[in-house]
């Protein structure tokens, strides 16, 4: 990298770090920031130790929302997370870029032709050393168990169990680990 590359690199960084403290109910000194994250709304927001977030992420939801990020937790690059009511993200779990992970749905109860102007929020639990691959959105209300690999594209909407290999749209166990 060259010499003014690495200065505005560096300054950079230090802005977003700010940006991210600011929002952060606690912000660890051990968090790595490789670009531009994005924040807007989420109530609460905690992240754990040595968690590296990428280029490129956002983070929205709404004054209810609660976000729980472990300790050793990357973020890759384009990463969304919607938070309006619960995320939780336990430790070691490793996201791949392009990923989506929301808790609510707008409300369609009322019928074609009303407008889509209310949330319904379910809780999105992902367990501990869990591998979601690239380009994977994961709906409201999902629960992903400890060590389970989400493959890349999938779509979860419901529970996949612990030490699962699960694939495809909507996502299926193919195979447990061993
Ligand atoms: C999920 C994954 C880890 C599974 O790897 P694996 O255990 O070696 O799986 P296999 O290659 O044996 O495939 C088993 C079956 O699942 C299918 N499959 C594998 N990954 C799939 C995917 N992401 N979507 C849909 N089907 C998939 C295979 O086609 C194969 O189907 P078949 O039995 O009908 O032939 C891998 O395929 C994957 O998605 N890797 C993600 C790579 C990535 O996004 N990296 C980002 C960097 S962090």
């Amino acid at each position: 990298m060259r010499f003014f590359d690495r200065i505005f690199y560096h300054y950079y960084s230090l802005l977003c770090q700010r940006e991210l403290a600011s929002r952060l109910v606690r912000a660890p000194k051990s968090l790595v920031l490789e670009g531009r994250v994005f924040f807007s709304g989420i109530g609460k927001f905690t992240i754990g130790e040595e968690c590296v977030l990428r280029n490129g992420i956002s983070f929205e939801g709404s004054k209810t929302g609660r976000l729980s990020i472990g300790n050793r937790v990357c973020i890759g690059n384009n990463v969304s997370i919607s938070c309006c009511q619960e995320v939780t993200i336990g430790d070691g779990i490793a996201i791949a870029s392009n990923s989506y992970i929301i808790d609510s749905d707008h409300a369609f109860s009322g019928g074609p032709g009303a407008p889509f102007d209310r949330l319904i929020c379910s809780p999105v639990r992902i367990g501990k050393n869990v591998w979601i691959a690239s380009g994977v959105s994961i709906l409201c209300g999902s629960v992903i168990g400890d060590g389970a690999i989400i493959g890349a594209g999938a779509v979860v909407k419901g529970m996949i169990p612990a030490n699962a290999i699960a694939v495809g749209v909507p996502a299926k166990v193919i195979k447990m680990r061993q």
